[in-house]
């Protein structure tokens, strides 16, 4: 039996569409068009297809978006001061940072994203919002963990009970996931590098969320029979995006699986609409 395929297309048109009746009821009955900033640093070229798609995306549902493009040698302080100015914008009620940072300001990058106003932050990484989410509050949550968790829940897997197994402990994806599980009731292991029998513990997974960001990392051998896959993986390997699951051994084995191309990824854009939204909201109720 091949996996059910969890298609990202029709779940983040559905998410959009939701999105786009609270923006037309925002306009409508309260005045307010949601507003989004981003700003990019650099030239690299991975991120500015991702902005240009959340800028398309914005212009899409109704959402007001400014792009700021700064040269890679513009200075930390000329960032914070650009930062500063749109945490008083009132057309503006979203503010993301572009990640990666280029090299020569990787080491700001903390005090770049705790500059944000934490009512702005839709990418749910200032420590306000990150405190929130470890004690449930799911105020503003990071976008990509935010989809995976929409799409488990649209596509009416249950969770409350099961095992699940997240594979990376990065701060925009693994961590937060671990959080979302757990509050949904879910028993979840946090696997790493460093983690030892990392074949075994996947093994036990109901629900396998894989964010390691190595190609075609999670075989066959690694999945217990009917589990729900998640890749979250994006990487390029002769010149194909591929995720961190070899999706074509996998969709043997597992009971459902997302692809990449085409699966949670699509979900990115759709749950920062959605946040954007929902800051606009809480900054004007
Ligand atoms: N780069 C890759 N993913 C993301 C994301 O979710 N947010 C930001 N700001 N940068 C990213």
């Amino acid at each position: 039996m091949s996996a059910q395929i969890l298609a990202g297309k029709n779940f983040a048109a559905q998410i959009k569409e939701n999105t786009k009746r609270d923006i037309d009821v925002l306009k409508r009955d309260y005045d307010i068009i949601p507003g989004l900033a981003v700003i990019i640093v650099g030239e690299n070229p991975a991120s500015q297809v991702y902005v240009a798609n959340k800028h398309r995306a914005c212009a899409e549902i109704g959402i007001y978006s400014e792009v700021i493009h700064m040269p890679a040698s513009i200075g930390k302080d000329a960032l914070l001061d650009k930062i500063a100015s749109l945490n008083e914008n009132d057309k503006i009620h979203g503010i993301l940072v572009q990640l990666p940072l280029p090299d020569a300001m990787k080491a700001d990058e903390a005090e770049i994203l705790n500059a944000i106003d934490p009512a702005k932050d839709v990418d749910g990484f200032h420590p306000v919002n990150v405190g929130k989410l470890t004690i449930g509050d799911e105020h503003l949550v990071p976008c990509t963990p935010a989809g995976c968790m929409k799409m488990l829940e649209m596509a009416g897997i249950g969770i409350a009970g099961k095992q699940a197994v997240v594979i990376g402990r990065s701060n925009i994806v693994g961590k937060p996931m671990f959080h979302l599980l757990l509050a949904r009731n879910a028993t979840v292991t946090v696997c790493h590098s460093r983690t030892g029998n990392l074949a075994a513990i996947a093994r036990q997974a109901d629900i396998l969320v894989a964010a390691v960001g190595k190609p075609n990392f999670v075989t066959k051998d690694m999945v217990k029979p009917g589990a729900v896959v998640i890749d979250v993986g994006i990487n390029r390997l002769d010149g194909k995006l591929v995720g961190d699951v070899d999706f074509e051994q996998v969709k043997s084995v597992a009971g459902a699986i997302t692809p990449v191309p085409g699966g949670v990824g699509l979900l990115t854009i759709a749950m920062l609409l959605s946040n954007t939204v929902k800051a606009a909201c809480l900054i004007h109720q």
